[in-house]
């Protein structure tokens, strides 16, 4: 047994910037994990490995699609799916090390092993018990599947099962047009399996600028990935040679059905707090099973807070990340502070998507008087010589004081092009702000500055 300031439960972004950043604010700190590696779905099974699956099979598509454009012509290389699988395996490696590493020189203790909290001030690993003045519950989320529908990791996979299938599979159906299903998707499309996405809503990417999802879905749709949109699935089996999926659509009851080698169940996440005894604790839960916090993530019962995909706000890594830092200020004395109207988003499909603040709808329905600024990847010369010109910015600003409300991009670089926008709203900014910054010539920033000009007096490749 072991006394420490701060225990955290769960190794994940959340959870081991957490107890760094507390252990560099001087606090006695240690980290539960159970998994044999540190970082979490995310590292683990996440956005790291899909991440190197999603670069490895872009190169493909690149080689297939644009290098003779380019005068590079020769053989066009053939995937060896096991070697592929050994990079993104070593891509996890490297980045998992690479957090052991900073536990060791923030001199963070990780306790391995699945923690549980028997009562305040207690984190009880394996046989032992050790206290705390503070504990930080990470655990983050799990699949949600539909109920009725068994996973078997196999022919009928979660995310985990899809970035380690044995072989590449002829054929795929996606359930969910959210970001896994479509990162995913984009993946086997590109390694040549025919990918079908059936969708409960009339639209892809739920909540997200609709203009943008629009175009999206026809991007996706050019490099191969089909489309049934409105579709309620029904029953999810395996067959002799994968599985099956039926649906029925919700304008008119028309059933639809469709078998494929695998299919990916990608109906969102749910949080993940078995076995933590938080019910014991007397821990408050929302309907949807994340924990109730309050402004300074602590629930209900003092000395124990919860940040990160355990509790509401979106399923982000990056959102984990913010909360861990400011709840670890918190439990250290200072001032936490995490601003959830700036937290962008991102999917890594080619070309990516992002967006920060308002939707054009949600400024809509709230009444809100404003501009938009658009400005199409094809204006932009550094595009052009790439062969990215597919997308576009879009600027949405009040119409009166010109402040920046929100920003959504289909573009190339949209992931990293998107935090000048996440900036200038932490600034306060307007879009004349932006239009007024010099921007380096030929860059894909440029598009930016043009959408910004675009919501005052014009762009001017437009
Ligand atoms: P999601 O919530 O993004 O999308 C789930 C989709 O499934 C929605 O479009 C929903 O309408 C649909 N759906 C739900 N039930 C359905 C049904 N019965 N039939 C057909 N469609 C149905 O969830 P997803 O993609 O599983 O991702 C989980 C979480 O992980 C999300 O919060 C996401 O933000 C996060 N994530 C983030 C990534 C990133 O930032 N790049 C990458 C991967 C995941």
């Amino acid at each position: 047994m072991a006394e420490f300031d701060l225990i955290v439960i769960g190794g994940g972004p959340g959870g081991y910037v957490c107890a760094i950043r507390a252990a560099q604010l001087g606090l006695k700190t240690a980290c539960v994990e159970g998994r044999e590696t540190l970082g979490g779905t995310c590292l683990n099974v996440g956005c790291i490995p899909s991440k190197a699956l999603l670069n490895a099979t872009h190169l493909l598509h690149e080689t297939h699609e644009n290098f003779e454009k380019m005068g590079l012509m020769g053989a066009k290389p053939t995937v060896d799916w096991e070697r592929m699988l050994r990079y993104k395996d070593d891509v996890i490696a490297g980045n998992t090390k690479g957090i052991e590493f900073l536990f060791k020189k923030n001199k963070v203790t990780w306790l391995k092993g699945w923690g549980s909290i028997p009562e305040a001030g207690k984190v009880k690993v394996g046989d032992e018990v050790h206290s705390a003045k503070a504990i930080v519950i990470a655990t983050g989320s799990e699949a949600s599947v539909l109920p009725g529908i068994t996973v078997d990791e196999e022919a009928i996979v979660t995310s985990t099962g899809a970035l380690a299938l044995r072989e590449i599979p002829k054929s795929m159906v996606v359930i969910g047009a959210g970001v896994i299903g479509l990162e995913m998707g984009s993946v086997y499309a590109r390694l040549g399996t025919q990918v079908t996405v059936v969708e409960y809503l009339d639209a892809i990417t739920p909540g997200m600028d609709a203009e943008v999802a629009k175009g999206f879905q026809r991007i996706l749709s050019k490099q191969g990935l089909k489309f049934v949109l409105g579709a309620a699935v029904q029953v999810v089996e395996r067959t002799k040679s994968g599985a099956k999926v039926a649906w029925k659509l919700r304008k008119n009851d028309a059933a639809g059905e469709i078998e494929a080698d695998v299919v990916l169940v990608a109906t969102g996440r749910k949080p993940y707090t078995a076995g933590l005894g938080l019910e014991a604790l007397g821990v408050e839960l929302l309907p949807r099973g994340q924990i109730k916090v309050d402004g300074h993530w602590q629930t209900n019962v003092p000395g124990v807070y919860a940040i990160g995909d355990a509790i509401p706000g979106p399923m982000l890594a990056h959102k984990a990340e913010d909360e861990g830092m400011a709840v670890a200020a918190v439990i250290a004395g200072r001032h936490g502070h995490v601003n959830y109207g700036v937290i962008p988003g991102v999917v890594y499909t080619t070309p990516e998507v992002a967006t920060v603040g308002a939707t054009e709808e949600q400024l809509k329905e709230a009444g809100r008087a404003y501009k938009v600024g658009k400005f199409s990847f094809m204006g932009n010369g550094r595009a052009k010589a790439v062969f990215q010109t597919e997308g576009f910015v879009k600027l949405l600003a009040d119409k009166e004081t010109d402040r920046i409300l929100g920003c959504h991009i289909i573009g190339p670089g949209a992931g990293d092009l998107i935090h000048e926008i996440c900036v200038a709203m932490e600034f306060g900014a307007s879009a004349e702000d932006i239009a007024l910054t010099c921007h380096a010539h030929p860059t894909f920033s440029e598009a930016v500055r043009e959408a910004a000009l675009a919501c005052g007096d014009g762009a001017i490749h437009a």
